[in-house]
């Protein structure tokens, strides 16, 4: 007993660090930067490359059925745009719970962790010109047959695959076929039933680089070379999924064909302040040049928000509303322009694209932008608030509870892959 608290306490450590470390900085960010960006005011969410054509059918398929399917189909090309609309309620709910699917990582399994409300989980997300059908999981892994999709990023790309991995695991049991590095980092599935396997690469960065650790206090980048941990990995890869972003905030130095362009928030060293959004959209330009060189799909998840909204991470209304935001919340500040960057990159790098790669950028930052509920806040550990309510607590307002708003964003997915 004593060397499992012992175990606890070191792990509950680690987590404080890094809840210091990857979490302050944003903090310190958004409440240095916000006032500034809040005069940017949002235009960019009108690109067509943000529009998906999300087909209206019912999921059993008779091949009259199918026949109207793809009448429909034809019949709305081009019309929906997903990324407008509203979180309608939905008394179904999700597909799977907590204890149901195993995938879950801890910090997100917001039931197993006692979070006392579950209003969040009966939320859909309806564009004003669609509706986006129910994740077919069985649809899904038809779609994926015989193929090899990977999640490439950091922890949003892994709260993505998660939520993926508990949905398919709905009609078919995957088998973990590979697992490396601390907090499962690495990792591969097998669903044999379909012949489909679904991977997941830790690169924080997507370009070569260090991550800060004990010795090193700030991340080192290789901004025109993707990291090689996935990079080796991309000929067996059939369709990748991309999602990065709030590591590139942290403290870094910058290099650019083996010489140092640049630093971020590197006080200690004595090389040029160059902020993180150019270095963020070098990321982006080598990374979408790297995988779309062979004929393979490719998608772009953009920014996920977060919503300390300014408040203190340890504060006990970081995050804790229960419902959506409704009309009147739009995008600003260090999400727009994460998002921005990702959409002109997509752009640019789907103008030049090659016959046979198709490039698909899944929007979701401001679909999330108005999920506040669907964070852990403080049920990122075990029943916060077993010893009565503290002063202080630890909150995740960053990450995803699983089930919850990152469902939406695989619904949407299929339906881009569907296509
Ligand atoms: C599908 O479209 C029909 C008519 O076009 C509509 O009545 C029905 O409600 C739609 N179904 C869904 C699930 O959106
Ligand atoms: C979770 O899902 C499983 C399987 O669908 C179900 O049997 C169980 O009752 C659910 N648990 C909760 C707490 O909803
Ligand atoms: C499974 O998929 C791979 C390609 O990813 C293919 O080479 C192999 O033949 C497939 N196996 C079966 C049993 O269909
Ligand atoms: C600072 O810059 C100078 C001149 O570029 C260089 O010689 C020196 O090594 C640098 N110092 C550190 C700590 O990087
Ligand atoms: C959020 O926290 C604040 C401060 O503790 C509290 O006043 C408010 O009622 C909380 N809201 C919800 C929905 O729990």
């Amino acid at each position: 007993m004593g060397s499992k608290e012992q175990h606890n306490c070191v792990s509950q450590r680690k987590i404080l660090v890094f809840i210091v470390l990857g979490f302050l900085p944003i903090a310190l960010f958004r409440l240095c930067f916000n006032n500034s960006f809040s005069a940017i005011v949002d235009t960019s969410l009108q690109d067509s490359a943000s529009h998906v054509v999300i087909t209206n059918y019912s999921s059993s398929s008779s091949q009259e059925e199918e026949a109207q399917e793809s009448f429909d189909r034809v019949k709305e090309e081009a019309l929906c745009d997903y990324t407008k609309g509203k979180w309608v309620r939905d008394e179904i709910g999700p597909l799977y719970n907590g204890s149901s699917c195993g995938t879950i990582k801890d910090g997100q399994n917001c039931f197993r962790h006692g979070r006392p409300d579950s209003g969040y989980l009966y939320w859909k997300w309806k564009p004003n010109q669609c509706d986006i059908p129910r994740f077919d999981a069985n649809r899904f892994l038809d779609l994926m047959r015989d193929k090899h999709l990977a999640f490439v990023g950091d922890s949003m790309a892994r709260n993505q695959l998660e939520s993926l991995i508990c949905l398919l695991s709905t009609v078919s049991s995957p088998d973990l076929v590979y697992r490396n590095g601390e907090d499962n980092k690495f990792r591969k599935w097998r669903f044999e039933s379909h012949n489909v396997t679904v991977s997941v690469y830790w690169s924080p960065f997507l370009v070569a680089g260090l991550e800060k650790s004990g010795k090193l206090d700030h991340n080192i980048l290789h901004l025109d070379r993707v990291d090689e941990k996935w990079g080796n990995d991309l000929e067996r890869i059939d369709t990748v999924v991309v999602s990065v972003g709030h590591w590139f905030l942290h403290p870094a130095v910058y290099y650019e064909s083996g010489s140092v362009l640049g630093c971020h928030s590197c006080e200690a060293s004595n090389c040029t302040e160059i902020g993180f959004f150019d270095v963020f959209r070098k990321a982006i330009r080598t990374t979408l040049k790297a995988v779309a060189g062979k004929r393979r799909e490719v998608i772009l998840t953009t920014f996920s928000p977060s919503h300390f909204e300014g408040r203190p991470w340890d504060s006990l209304d970081a995050c804790n509303m229960t419902e959506p935001y409704g009309e009147g919340k739009v995008l600003e500040g260090l999400d727009l322009e994460m998002r921005r960057i990702e959409m002109e990159e997509f752009a640019a790098a789907k103008a030049a694209v090659e016959a046979g790669v198709r490039l698909e950028a899944l929007d979701v930052t401001a679909i999330s932008v108005l999920r506040p509920d669907g964070h852990p806040g403080p049920y990122m550990y075990g029943d916060p608030f077993k010893n009565g309510v503290p002063e202080r607590v630890h909150n995740d307002c960053l990450h995803w509870c699983l089930p919850g708003p990152v469902d939406t964003w695989n619904e949407i997915m299929i339906e881009m892959l569907r296509r």
